[in-house]
This record gives structure tokens, C-alpha cells and sequence, in this order.
């Protein structure tokens, strides 16, 4: 794919959170797999990929749907459902410190912040920043997404317009960076470059691909665009 912007535009990177900075889309796909297997939904790994980058009213959906049962709970009780795998999760995510960063992500980190990159977090979790602070990495994040504030989610531009609005910069002149397809879908609906970290086939609208976090740093960048 025809990149759309050439390196020396960029001026801010928009990071999405789990799965990217940190490996909490384990955490997020044990406490729905416990979820799906109470509701009696079979858990695959088409449905597990799917439900990255979605937010947590939306993934019950999808896991409901899944089973055929999206009709047979209330509101009420499936508000009770995602607090429930909320709470597993957050119990997890307690836990976490700053050994839970990704390999190489602090070190690029470092570097956009060196040579003067603008940085915002445009992640679907509302508990983006008690993860952020477990991992001692608020202090790179002054501008995040408060997702309580979208009308739709990934892949919703939505979210990453938000975060590089927030730097005062515009789209073309941002790199978003996900680990899941319609995370990259909203990046490059938001006229984004994209970087997909994974999976090449899953990610495969993605500008760049790298298959590892450590592998991102600001010459690969340069020499993939
Ligand atoms: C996204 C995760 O970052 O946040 C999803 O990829 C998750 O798996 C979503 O469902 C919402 O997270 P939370 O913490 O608000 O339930
Ligand atoms: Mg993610």
C-alpha cells in the first residue's frame, strides 16, 4: 500500500494502549473467554481477534451474538456481565508494573520524545490510565482520548481524529500505531499513517507492519514510508 505521508511530515504519533504499549489484550481475552464460557459461547480465535480495539459494551455484544443470545438479556443484566469481566480484569491489570511494558516500546518512547514528537493515547479502555500508571508511563501521555466522550468506537475514525486534535496537529501529519484490525481501519479512516504490530495477514490494511514492538523505532519508520 501507497504510504500516505512522507516521514518528514510526521510530527505526532497516536498510540493506542493494549496490545501496543503493553500486553493487557491477554488479560482482556482471558476475562471474556471466562465470560463467554459462564454465557455458554464458544470461544474462537476468529471471535478473540475480533474483540480487539472494541469497546467493552460492544465486545459483549459480539461475544452475544456470537452464541445467537444477543436477545436474551436485559440492559440491566448485561451491564452486570461487563462488570463482571471488568472487575476479573481489573484484578489483573493491579498486578501489572512496569516489567509489563512491551520490549523496545520505552526505548521508542524516548526517542519521539528526543526529537520533539507529540504523543497522545487514543485506546478504547476506560482503564487506560490506571494501566499507564502501573507501568510508570503517565508522564509520556499528557493528552489521551477520554473514551466516555465518543459516539462510536474502532473502527470509528473517531477516536484517533480525537487524539491527534488534541496535539493540534492534523491527521496526515500523525502516525497511529495497533495491534488490531479495526484499529487500523479507524487510523487510516482518520487519514492517519498506520502502523499494524502483529500479524501481517490480520493487519494487512496497515501502512507498515511491524511483526514485533521491538522492532518500531524512527528508522524503520523512516525506511518503510
Ligand atoms: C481496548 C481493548 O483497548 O479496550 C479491548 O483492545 C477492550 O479488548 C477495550 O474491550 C475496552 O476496555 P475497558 O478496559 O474499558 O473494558
Ligand atoms: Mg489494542
Amino acid at each position: 500500500m501507497m504510504a500516505k505521508a512522507k516521514f518528514d511530515q510526521i510530527k505526532g504519533f497516536v498510540f493506542d494502549l493494549d496490545g501496543v504499549i503493553t500486553d493487557t489484550s491477554v488479560y482482556h481475552s482471558i476475562a471474556w473467554h471466562q465470560l463467554a464460557d459462564k454465557l455458554g459461547v464458544t470461544w474462537t480465535k476468529t471471535l478473540e481477534d475480533g474483540l480487539k480495539g472494541i469497546s467493552r459494551m460492544d465486545s459483549l455484544e459480539m461475544i452475544l451474538k456470537a452464541g445467537n443470545k444477543e436477545n436474551d438479556y436485559t440492559q440491566e443484566e448485561k451491564v452486570a456481565l461487563a462488570t463482571e469481566k471488568n472487575d476479573n480484569y481489573v484484578n489483573e491489570i493491579m498486578k501489572m508494573t512496569p516489567a509489563n511494558i512491551l520490549p523496545g516500546i520505552k526505548p521508542f518512547l524516548d526517542e519521539l520524545r528526543s526529537n520533539g514528537y507529540l504523543i497522545s493515547l487514543a485506546s478504547a479502555s476506560k482503564n487506560g490510565p490506571t494501566v499507564l500508571d502501573k507501568l510508570a508511563l503517565t508522564d509520556y501521555f499528557p493528552e489521551i482520548v477520554d473514551p466516555a466522550t465518543l459516539s462510536k468506537g474502532k473502527p470509528d475514525p473517531e477516536i484517533y481524529v480525537k487524539g491527534a486534535e488534541l496535539l493540534n496537529l492534523k491527521p496526515e501529519e500523525c502516525i497511529g500505531v495497533e495491534d488490531a484490525a479495526a484499529g487500523v481501519q479507524a487510523i487510516n479512516a482518520a487519514n492517519e499513517t498506520s502502523i499494524g504490530i502483529g500479524d501481517p495477514t490480520i493487519l494487512s490494511e496497515a501502512d507498515i507492519n511491524f511483526k514485533e514492538t521491538a522492532e518500531m523505532t524512527l528508522d524503520a519508520i523512516k525506511q518503510a514510508l
